[in-house]
């Protein structure tokens, strides 16, 4: 049976493009008013039109938001909390792979800065109204390319060496490990937390590089891929299934929980990744009331 989200307020990052957009377009299908958290007003306003055209009665909104850069995800997290008095679901979806080493301009290198920190500052931001809207779900949109190595605390910002997929599975691993970490600190809430894998799905996906891994690499490995629609599947679930309220803590393929790769589940590198996320996260003049993760 197709769940009712009549009435709740679910936020979708990275909305205009891939799983993103094809969950935000079946949330907001099944009732929910879906606020879909783009970078880019043109490409926002493409999908949102879309959206529209596809499912008539949908409710979907647009707002803009950098989420590798701090700075724009206080302001957003102010300006969607000055808009909406409640929260139910929170996916944390937009993500990239950069074959080549960039960085954001709070000077983290960007895999890290989009892929981590943009979900763990998010959610901490929200976090208040996500307890205040109980029950409520987070879900993150993580990666089986987790599986590649444990996280290299010694060189974080990868300076002394790059590899696009080695870093890009380390940022997917520390998805992991921030939602078995938040899943603890947020046992009894009523606030659950689940990281899932999409599969391989053909979406833009890996398109922003230049040189042969956009022009020949993804185009020839895509042709096996999963489409968007069976890439969103597991998103979908865990936003919306009643099979899933109160479960937490778990990593997700297929819409089956499944175990995840063994150093994912080492508390002492979790509360570590935890400690040096938040040492990575910029002072800001006023913080907001409630930032932070204000759960122990
Ligand atoms: N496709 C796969 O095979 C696969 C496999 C495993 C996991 N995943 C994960 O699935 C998630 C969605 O990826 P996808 O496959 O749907 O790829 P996609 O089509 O490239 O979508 C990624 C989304 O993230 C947005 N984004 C990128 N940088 C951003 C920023 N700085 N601020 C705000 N939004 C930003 C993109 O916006 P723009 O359009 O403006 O760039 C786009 O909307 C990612 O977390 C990815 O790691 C994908």
């Amino acid at each position: 049976m197709v769940p009712n989200l009549t009435g709740q307020v679910i936020m979708v990052t990275g909305a205009n493009s891939g799983i993103g957009k094809v969950t935000a377009r079946e949330l907001a299908a099944m009732g929910a008013t879906v606020v879909m958290v783009v970078r880019s007003r043109e490409r926002g306003e493409a999908a949102l039109a879309e959206i529209k055209q596809q499912v008539s009665q949908a409710d979907v909104r647009l707002m803009l938001c950098d989420l590798s850069a701090q700075a724009d995800i206080h302001r957003f997290a102010a300006e969607f909390k000055a808009t909406y008095d409640r929260l139910d679901v929170l996916v944390n979806n937009a993500g990239a792979y950069l074959q080549k080493r960039q960085e954001s301009v709070d000077g983290l290198e960007m895999t890290l800065a989009l892929n981590h920190m943009g979900y763990f500052l998010l959610t901490s931001l929200l976090l208040d109204l996500l307890l205040a809207s109980a029950p409520a779900r987070i879900v993150n949109v993580s990666s089986d390319a987790h599986r590649s190595r444990p996280v290299n605390f010694g060189d974080l910002q990868r300076k002394k060496r790059y590899s696009g997929f080695g870093t890009y599975g380390e940022s997917k691993l520390m998805n992991i490990m921030f939602t078995f970490e938040l899943a603890r600190r947020l046992a009894g809430t009523g606030v659950t937390v689940n990281a899932l894998h999409p599969g391989f799905v053909r979406t833009n996906f890996g398109r922003n590089n230049n040189g042969l891994m956009n022009s020949l690499f993804m185009p020839l490995v895509q042709r096996f891929a999963l489409n968007e629609e069976e890439g969103a599947a597991t998103s979908i679930y865990l936003a919306s299934s009643p099979e899933v309220a109160g479960v937490t803590g778990q990593y997700f393929v297929k819409k089956q929980p499944v175990r995840a790769v063994d150093y994912a589940y080492d508390e002492a590198a979790q509360q570590q990744l935890w400690a040096v996320s938040e040492a990575l996260l910029k002072p800001v003049a006023s913080p907001p009331a409630g930032a932070v993760f204000p759960v122990s």
